[in-house]
């Protein structure tokens, strides 16, 4: 049976073979083949579930941070559009977020990365500088809220992450989130404003909702995260059927079930560098 095709406008790496009407299609497995098979070192990995994923993570170590950092992905087409256009596989620092956000009108920077050739989202919030004052209109803030699975069915507030010591490296620090961008959709890469709309603008509304705009959004069939509010939620990993809870960023919008979840991570140095605590979290789309 041939798989689902979509039409992307704008998607992470190297797709030139099919078009039709001007859109170019591909498939699930050609989005992800295409999505990371250029990159030295970050191979196909999303496909090989947590077993092969944790060995990866236990490559050699480089001078630069080695597979432990972060590092941005440009997706093809966003060159001469996304802020870091020019950081190709270059590790993420704190300083560089630090110093787009000060472009920012809300102080916030995002971009698109990967992280042992899996696919994160990289958030920078003024969460300390807005944290002390009532949540209001474009001041920005990291907010915990309920999470509810697909049946409605409360699973947990966001704000255990940080009195339960279980969870004590996923507690914010450093203004900044990492998230595992896919989509629990059909597994699409959502972006961090790659796509112009009222989603993807430079505006923030408190309390997690679908209004405003700074949400990562899923090109596929349109779903919406806030990366500012911090859920406790539910998933599944599609291989084996076990279900595990995670913490992660709200879906405000959109076909997706459940929101995207967090990954640790540290800054070492300057050097973003994420830490492998939780991979099966990561294994909804495997
Ligand atoms: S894959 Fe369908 S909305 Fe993301």
């Amino acid at each position: 049976m041939m798989g689902r095709k979509f039409k992307l406008r704008q998607a992470p790496g190297e797709v030139n073979e099919v078009t039709a009407g001007g859109a170019r299609l591909i498939d699930r497995r050609d989005f992800i083949r295409h999505s990371f098979n250029s990159a030295a070192g970050v191979i196909a990995a999303a496909s090989l579930g947590s077993i092969g994923f944790a060995a990866l993570l236990m490559g050699v170590a480089e001078s630069d941070g080695g597979d432990s950092a972060v590092r941005f992905w440009v997706p093809s087409g966003a060159e001469d559009t996304a802020w870091y256009g020019n950081l190709h596989l270059e590790p993420m620092t704190k300083s560089v977020f630090e110093a787009e956000a000060a472009t920012s009108s809300t102080g916030m920077a995002g971009a698109a990365g990967v992280w042992s050739g899996l696919p994160v989202t990289v958030v920078y919030v003024p969460h300390e500088e807005n944290a002390g004052s009532a949540p209001v209109e474009n001041k920005p803030r990291f907010q915990y809220g309920d999470g509810y699975d697909v049946s409605g069915a409360y699973i947990g507030y966001g704000g255990e992450m940080e009195e339960d010591s279980t969870y004590a490296d996923l507690a914010i620090h450093n203004n900044m989130v990492i998230i595992f961008s896919r989509c629990p959709h059909l597994c699409c890469i959502p972006g961090w404003q790659l796509v112009p709309n009222d989603f993807t603008a430079d505006t923030w509304f408190p309390g997690g909702t679908d209004s405003g705009g700074n949400k990562l959004f899923c090109i596929c069939h349109s779903s919406r995260y806030d990366p500012t509010m911090i859920e406790k939620n539910q998933n599944r990993n599609r291989t084996n059927g076990t279900m595990f809870d995670y913490f992660g960023v709200k879906l405000t919008g959109g076909p997706a079930p459940v929101g995207m979840p967090l990954i640790p991570f540290e800054v070492n140095g300057d050097i973003i560098e994420a830490l492998p605590t939780y991979l099966d979290w990561y294994t909804f789309c495997d």
